[in-house]
């Protein structure tokens, strides 16, 4: 392919922003999807039409040919439909796969018993799309397990159509944690037609099917969202038991950071915030924080440190370091914190004591809000996130962005983002802490509030963290320059 040459594109995900989000899943694939089409690929994006999508937002066009397709996952048959919309905020057109029977659940992911069927079928859908569009994509790109057996399909049951004779598959891990693990009696559902020794023999011994694992088999390319990430799934302590296979195919392996949209995340030019800001004029920080603390009813003014917190409440985001450390710390330091999340009910609780323990120091929201988070970043001195692991994280980045100094356990994207403050030099955007336990965490944390209390050092740092640049339009060229290598090599 000549250099330069737009590339078609299809990009399959579980979550596109702002119409279905759990996580940064949402977020990237709808930054890809969007910056891709806005430098001239022909980029296809399929995602389900979940009954929980704010449709008011939506002009839905039934696209006429793609209407009440028939299809079999084992011994169901019913039938699907494809509608068009423009992604809110952009001109990214998105198709959406209509089968209420699927995907009217009230909730994007659920444990019933039919979940893998949710994502067979997007994955097979996705490819009969390009089939009826006549649409030969250069690239596939798919997006964690729910989409992780198209390069498989596209192998086997596909394989006869010349059509994808030169399509190339890039599986992106966004989050090895979840892998989407089922029994193998789902096979016939998985529908490989003779082909099922293409999938890991030993796990299929074990009653096993694995749909990340699959992916990663079978895509010509991996990826994951931080270069630290790349090499951190190489090794046992990350790897979640998908290292050895990741090591043999480390020569298809590349990490790529995310980047943030700035039409979304800009200080400067933010509509969910109280007042604008820039690194340039910084006024409209001290506002945000003042409103912040009233809304959330917190004390002691501007002069008194605000952590900030934004997150899914699992395991993955340190919430344990949390609970060993936060409620001494509150008792020995001066700080506030303002947390928005929810998950895993023990977390939910944690919070809530610590809430109950100091009301007016400690607010906890529980629930989503894109609103608060984006208040949140803006009105907070830190923004705290000691994860276990962290393929990329964007927070952070939004973090730096907002003038809000990150706290972060060295790992993954968090590694690639965030430098350690150095007072003698008055280099560096953060406070990095490397190992998981408690003491760690507390040096950070004790670090962060020191900080707080040298002005001069937290202006400069605020200063560095607010110049770099994690803009997509940089990001998104990477993408692109690895599709369009793998692209010429057939
Ligand atoms: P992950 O995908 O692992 O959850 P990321 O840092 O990549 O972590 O992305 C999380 C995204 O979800 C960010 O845009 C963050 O602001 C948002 N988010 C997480 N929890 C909430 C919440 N409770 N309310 C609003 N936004 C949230
Ligand atoms: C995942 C990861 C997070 C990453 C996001 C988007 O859910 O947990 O670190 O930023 O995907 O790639």
């Amino acid at each position: 392919m000549a250099a330069g040459k737009k590339l078609r594109i299809c990009l399959v995900s579980s979550e596109v922003a702002p119409l279905a989000k759990t996580g940064g899943l949402a977020d990237v694939s709808m930054a890809l999807a969007t910056y891709l089409h806005r430098a001239g690929h022909d980029v296809r994006v399929l995602m389900p039409c979940y009954d929980t999508i704010d449709a008011k937002s939506l002009i839905i066009v039934p696209v006429d040919f793609l209407q009440n397709i028939p299809i079999s996952i084992g011994s169901r048959h019913g039938k699907y439909s494809i509608d068009t919309a423009i992604l809110p905020g952009s001109d990214t057109p998105i198709y959406l796969l209509r089968c209420p029977d699927l995907y009217n659940r009230g909730k994007i992911y659920t444990n019933d018993a039919d979940e893998h069927r949710r994502f067979i079928l997007l994955s097979r859908a996705a490819i009969e799309m390009c089939q009826r569009m006549a649409f030969s994509p250069d690239i596939f790109s798919c997006h964690d397990w729910h989409t992780a057996l198209i390069p498989l399909y596209l192998k086997t049951v596909y394989q006869w159509d010349r059509i994808f004779a030169r399509t190339k598959t890039v599986l992106t891990i966004h989050n090895i944690g979840y892998q989407g693990i089922f029994s193998g009696d789902i096979i016939d559902d998985i529908g490989l037609h003779g082909a099922e020794g293409q999938l890991h023999q030993q796990d299929l011994g074990q009653g096993r099917i694995n749909f990340l694992k699959t992916g990663v088999l079978h895509a010509d390319q991996l990826t994951t969202v931080s270069p630290t990430h790349a090499q951190e799934i190489l090794s046992d302590e990350y790897g979640m038991g998908l290292q050895d296979l990741l090591k043999a195919r480390r020569s298809s392996l590349a990490g790529i950071l995310n980047g943030v949209d700035d039409a979304e995340w800009n200080p400067a030019t933010d509509p969910l915030i109280p007042k604008n800001f820039s690194a340039g004029s910084m006024a409209g920080k001290r506002v945000c924080k003042l409103a912040l603390m009233d809304d959330l009813k917190l004390s002691g003014g501007a002069d008194r440190p605000l952590v900030g917190i934004v997150t899914r409440l699992t395991g993955q985001k340190g919430i344990d370091l949390m609970e060993a450390s936060l409620p001494r710390l509150l008792t020995e330091r001066d700080f506030n914190i303002a947390v928005l999340g929810s998950g895993e009910p023990r977390y939910e609780r944690f919070f809530e004591s610590l809430q109950r323990a100091a009301r007016d120091r400690v607010c906890f929201y529980r629930g989503y809000s894109n609103k608060l988070a984006h208040w949140i970043e803006a009105g907070s001195d830190f923004f705290l996130m000691p994860s276990l692991y962290e393929p990329c994280g964007l927070n952070q980045m939004y973090s730096l962005m907002y003038g809000t100094v990150p706290i972060v356990r060295q790992t993954g994207g968090l590694a690639d983002a965030v430098q350690m403050v150095d007072p003698a030099k008055g280099s560096g955007t953060g406070i990095v802490f490397r190992d998981y336990n408690h003491t760690a965490f507390n040096w950070a944390m004790n670090a962060a509030l020191d900080l707080f209390g040298n002005r001069p050092l937290m202006k400069k740092i605020i200063s560095n963290g607010m110049s770099q640049d994690f803009s997509w339009n940089r990001q998104v060229n990477v993408y692109v320059n690895l599709f369009r290598a793998l692209s010429k090599e057939s």
